[in-house]
């Protein structure tokens, strides 16, 4: 058996998989955001480390096999947190999640001290919120004391594989996500650190998303149950794992996850093509190659929202059922899903979310509708971005929480004009982890071949032509909300 860790924004989910792709047990630990102020965004990496060694203890104990039988573990995390380490790899402040949005003038001086062309040229990317970087010069600038004791900073999952192994590396397609990674050459960027006056020793080794790390150390082999020889491989980006579990490892291939974030990503053989920053690219977990992808900061997180504060008491299909009985269009309700900001394609981490064309006949399940809908419609925004760019979606593979409502995937299918791939027992980016462990464990050859082992598809959903026309009316709309608001707030 092999074990699939994804340590995400809300909780940390464990599975438990044997050689076939079978989930044998599952297990999921919540821990808490913190959000002192507006568009701060923090967890306590302790609560991190603290959750997953519980529910590796406890996906053991459900799964009721031979401990012995576990030979392989690894990582999918939430990307981005910056984890500031001292001396001793003691954290030393809470981390900064990717959600975050406090370092807007942050980014504007790292584009203006390393220069935008360059810092593209360098890192396919260009200065977002969200990234790490930005994050470390926060803290440079506004807890000079923490940053003087600080020596190396880790990811989320980073950290949770060095507490776990007692090896401190962070691997690519996580490393991508910093804005200090020269992503072709995979190497740290000189160029960038002396522009912003950052040690560049600050910067962990690098190591292969596939590559062996180590063994469990023995305190946590104890803890969990697990046998220390258990082997560890690096693992990678949430979004990257993801990609792995839902086969996209080769061009041609589109897949969309609606988790706390909504991303739209699709698969890049080489780092050399020029998509102007308009997406995010990255390295993928398949070593040697890339992914493209647009992000919707609040995705689940609004549906999550409009949970909490106006539906506590119904559970989520529930409520996407009863929305599904309001028309599309949610009776002429359009909501904008920007409640911590939105990435692709403002970049705008100030505008907030907004309801247009409230009626007094609107019930709370066209409410829930509207919000079913502007969050996938700003993830079209991200399809848009992409067909521009070239390439062909002729299938988009759903998975995350929105691939677990047949409304919600063919709302998907209707809205992105294209049909949808649901697959047989999907289970996220965690999957992909394990699939990471599978093949370090020579299970098979290639994640490509681990894939065709692991993944099914159980059905495609098809667009109906009627929706689509109307959607696309609707989308227009929605689109023109965002240059109107944006000068609200
Ligand atoms: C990607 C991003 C999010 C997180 C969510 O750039 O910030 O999708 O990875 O965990």
């Amino acid at each position: 058996h092999v074990i699939g860790v994804d340590l995400g924004t809300s909780a940390v989910k464990v599975l438990l998989v044997d050689w076939t792709g079978k989930v044998k047990a599952e297990w999921t630990e919540m821990y808490p955001l913190y959000q002192p102020h507006s568009g701060y965004s923090e967890q306590n990496p302790e609560d991190w480390v603290e959750k997953t060694i519980v529910a590796l203890r406890k996906v053991l104990e459900a799964s009721k096999i031979d401990a012995r039988s576990v030979v392989g573990l690894s990582f999918s995390g939430q990307m981005h947190g910056l984890v500031l380490l001292n001396e001793k790899n003691e954290m030393l402040r809470n981390a900064i999640l990717w959600n975050d949005t406090r370092t807007t003038e942050e980014c504007r001086e790292i584009e203006e001290r390393v220069g935008k062309g360059t810092l593209l040229s360098i890192t396919q990317n260009r200065a977002l919120e969200g990234f790490t970087l930005p994050k470390l010069l926060w803290v440079k600038k506004h807890e000079p004391h923490l940053y003087k004791q600080a020596r190396t900073f880790l990811l989320p999952k980073d950290y949770v594989r060095l507490r776990l192994t007692g090896h401190v590396a962070m691997e690519y397609s996580d490393a991508a996500g910093t804005l200090l990674l020269d992503i072709r050459n995979k190497t740290w960027s000189e160029e960038i650190c002396k522009a912003l006056d950052v040690d560049i020793r600050l910067c962990p080794p690098l190591v292969e998303s596939t590559e062996y790390v180590g063994t469990l150390l023995p305190e946590i082999a104890e803890q969990t149950g697990l046998p220390v020889n258990v082997k560890v491989f690096a693992g990678g980006a949430d979004n990257a794992c993801g990609a792995i579990g839902a086969g996209i490892l080769a061009e041609g291939q589109t897949m969309c996850s609606i988790g706390t974030s909504g991303v739209v990503l699709a698969y890049e053989q080489t780092g050399n093509k020029n998509f102007a920053g308009k997406v995010h690219y990255f390295n993928h977990a398949k070593p040697n190659s890339y992914y493209i992808m647009g992000v919707t900061l609040a995705a689940g997180y609004s549906f999550d929202w409009l949970k909490r504060t106006f539906l506590a008491e119904t559970s989520f299909s529930e409520i996407v059922k009863r929305a599904y009985e309001s028309p599309i269009g949610a009776n002429g309700l359009l909501f904008t899903p920007y409640l911590v900001g939105e990435r692709t394609p403002y970049a705008d981490a100030d505008v907030r979310a907004s309801f247009i064309g409230i009626d007094s006949s609107h019930t709370k399940w066209d409410f829930a509708r509207a919000v079913i809908e502007g969050i996938t419609f700003s993830l079209n925004e991200s399809i848009d971005i992409i067909k521009a760019s070239g390439k062909r979606v002729e299938t988009i593979v759903s998975i995350g929480g929105g691939a677990k409502s047949e409304e919600w995937l063919q709302i998907q299918a209707d809205i992105f004009d294209t049909p949808i791939e649901k697959l047989k027992n999907e289970q996220g980016p965690g999957m992909g982890a394990a699939m990471i462990a599978a093949c370090g464990c020579g299970w098979f050859e290639s994640l490509e071949q681990c894939a065709r082992a692991f993944k099914e598809v159980e059905r495609i959903v098809e667009p109906s032509k009627e929706a689509a026309d109307r959607y696309r009316e609707i989308f227009s709309l929605y689109r023109d909300i965002y240059p109107h608001t944006k000068e609200l707030t």
